[in-house]
């Protein structure tokens, strides 16, 4: 617990980087209470200024002068993977609070770096991942802890779609930006497993590594806690279903697509009719606002990290794509840093 944020103006969010995500959370951000942009920050000067016309904040020309901005309150990473540390640490560095897109780091080793510098900076770090923070997932995991759907038995979960043709260089095909179907999509699918099953006590992984030496392809399975599993798969080639479904031993629970951040949920009681579950309360924007708007109720709680993005949480998943990617044969530079290895912390 840290010093709460005071409440006399808006959570202040400064944007680090102007790429699709960030555009997508600066349109959510206009759905929540108590934010405001008041930074945006960019390599490039004619981008920032862009960002600020069309969102608002002050543009700069930099990373640093983003994070040097005195009315910035939390810095949200919009980077690709591979730079997420370095842009985490300048932010921590300098005082301010992050919000770090999806994955949090390229491997555990870097996820326990980024969080040990939010704690030796005492500030709130939380990774992007909105969907723990979606109404609708919440009352799924809700729902399923009360007993309501009964216990859950089986989670199969899926995203994917076709990468179209990128330029050398684009994120989603450059290996040193951290391209691959599993760290850009299957930490969703791992996510929903995780939150409904409970830990994976045991996942193999088969996948289709492609010459970039990335896996365009995969599929996971997994063993939890009480005999409970999983089968969850990523793809960058194919249209996907890009649902989830949960077998319970009373029922059946259907995200429909996109399940990481669905309209509602159906559950269809075994002989009964099927009802539609609506979330907890309203989504923001696309859902990218309930993660914004968690971020700023723990701010202003002095807390520095969420409940329902949990570090633990955030490195057990780092935890299983690292062995995944073992699994599957496919190492990033950043691996060089070393791997502990699924289970081995
Ligand atoms: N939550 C979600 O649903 C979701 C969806 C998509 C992506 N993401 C995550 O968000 C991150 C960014 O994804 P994106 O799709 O927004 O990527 P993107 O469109 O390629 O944008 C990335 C931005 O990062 C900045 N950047 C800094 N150094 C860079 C470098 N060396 N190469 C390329 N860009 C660099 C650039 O901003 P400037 O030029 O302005 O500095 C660029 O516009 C990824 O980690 C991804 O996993 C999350």
């Amino acid at each position: 617990m840290g010093h709460p944020l005071p409440a006399e103006s808006p959570i202040g969010w400064g944007i680090l980087a102007t790429g699709k995500i960030a555009q997508d959370f600066a349109r959510n951000l206009r759905e929540v209470p108590d934010a405001a942009i008041v930074a945006v920050g960019s390599r490039r000067s004619e981008a920032a200024a862009a960002f600020a016309s069309e969102y608002g904040g002050r543009p700069h020309a930099s990373y640093d002068a983003l994070v040097g901005d005195p009315d910035v309150d939390v810095v949200y990473v919009a980077s690709p993977h591979a730079l997420h540390l370095e842009h985490a640490r300048l932010a921590l560095e300098a005082g301010k609070h992050v919000l770090c897109e999806k994955p949090l780091a390229m491997t555990v080793v870097e996820a326990e770096q980024m969080i040990g510098l939010a704690r030796q900076h005492d500030r709130f770090l939380m990774e992007a991942m909105w969907t723990a923070c979606h109404p609708v997932i919440r009352a799924v995991v809700d729902g399923l802890a009360s007993g309501r759907f009964g216990t859950a038995r089986q989670v199969h979960a899926d995203l994917g779609f076709v990468v179209p043709e990128r330029p050398p260089g684009d994120r989603l095909v450059d290996p040193a930006l951290g391209a691959g179907a599993l760290l850009d999509m299957g930490i969703y699918p791992l996510t929903v497993a995780d939150l409904v099953l409970g830990p994976a006590e045991e996942l193999r992984a088969t996948a289709d590594v492609g010459p970039e030496g990335y896996d365009l392809d995969v599929a996971i399975v997994g063993r939890h806690a009480g005999g409970a599993v999983s089968a969850l798969t990523a793809s960058m080639t194919s249209a996907s279903p890009r649902t989830a479904t949960i077998a319970t031993d009373t029922g059946r629970l259907d995200l429909p697509a996109d399940f990481h951040h669905p309209t509602h949920a159906v559950w269809t009681p075994i002989g009964g009719a099927p009802e539609r579950v609506e979330g907890l309360g309203p989504v923001l924007g696309t859902g990218l606002g309930n993660e914004a708007a968690e971020v700023g109720r723990c701010l202003r709680a002095g807390l520095r990290e969420s409940p329902l993005v949990p570090h633990e949480q955030t490195l057990r998943i780092m935890r299983q794509m690292d062995e995944i990617r073992a699994q599957i044969g496919v190492r990033y530079s950043a691996d060089g840093a070393g791997r502990p290895g699924y289970g081995a912390t």
